[in-house]
């Protein structure tokens, strides 16, 4: 059975209460499977109080977050240093288009992103917009994230998507895992996760309703 990630990103949309909410309903859910990891990425608020939460009712959901400072902790007006955060996750989202678009993200800001994350033993999750866009230097897991698919209803094929992940697999690494983004949804998300080149999916919209996300989940079991 191939290796699969699910991962929720909530964006900026949850309360703390309505995000523990959606553990507390999700979790007692969820089975512990070997192939199979299932991620949420809170906004930075709610990350402990959503880790703890999940660590009490033994949950097997890993916590993400949804960015980090390119920097070291230090003199960095609202930033969250990775160091900081490792106490809490175990992955992050880098170099997400809404980022990109909305906060002037560079390449070299996801770069040095990346370069924080490892030092501080999270695992980077890089997102490429297209075939074009670079992935740092020792970056194994990467979402293609085509922008016009995100948050619209319209997602790329899934021929199209396994295409750019054997793409990403000949010119940067074939050990590197793909995951795909973009209107992900439970109609949808199987005809994905059943392309040879793709290890998962990251799901925005369709990750907010538990149900939904659940159901995707156990199409992916
Ligand atoms: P979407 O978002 O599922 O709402 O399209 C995906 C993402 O931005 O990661």
């Amino acid at each position: 059975m191939k290796h699969l990630w699910i991962i929720a990103n909530w964006k900026s949309n949850k309360t703390l209460p309505e995000a523990l909410a959606w553990i507390d309903e999700t979790g007692p859910k969820l089975h512990l499977l070997s192939n199979i990891e299932v991620v949420v990425c809170p906004d930075f608020l709610s990350i402990e109080e959503v880790a703890k939460r999940i660590k009490v009712g033994n949950f097997p959901i890993i916590v993400g977050s949804q960015d980090l400072s390119p920097h070291p902790p230090g003199a960095y007006t609202g930033e969250e240093a990775a160091k900081v955060l490792s106490g809490f996750v175990k992955l992050s989202i880098l170099g997400h288009s809404e980022r990109r678009q909305n906060l002037s993200e560079t390449d070299e800001m996801v770069a040095n992103k990346v370069v924080q994350a490892k030092n501080a033993g999270i695992l980077p999750l890089v997102c490429l917009q297209s075939k074009q866009t670079p992935i740092p230097d020792g970056v194994n897991l990467v979402a293609y994230e085509p922008i016009f698919a995100i948050g619209t209803g319209n997602p790329d094929t899934p021929v199209n998507a396994q295409d750019v992940a054997k793409h990403i697999k000949t010119t940067y690494s074939d050990q590197v895992e793909i995951l795909y983004g973009g209107s992900v949804n439970r109609d949808n998300c199987k005809a994905f996760i059943d392309q040879e080149a793709i290890n998962g999916l990251l799901i925005g919209t369709a990750s907010l309703n538990p149900q939904e996300f659940l159901e995707i989940v156990e199409k992916c079991w």
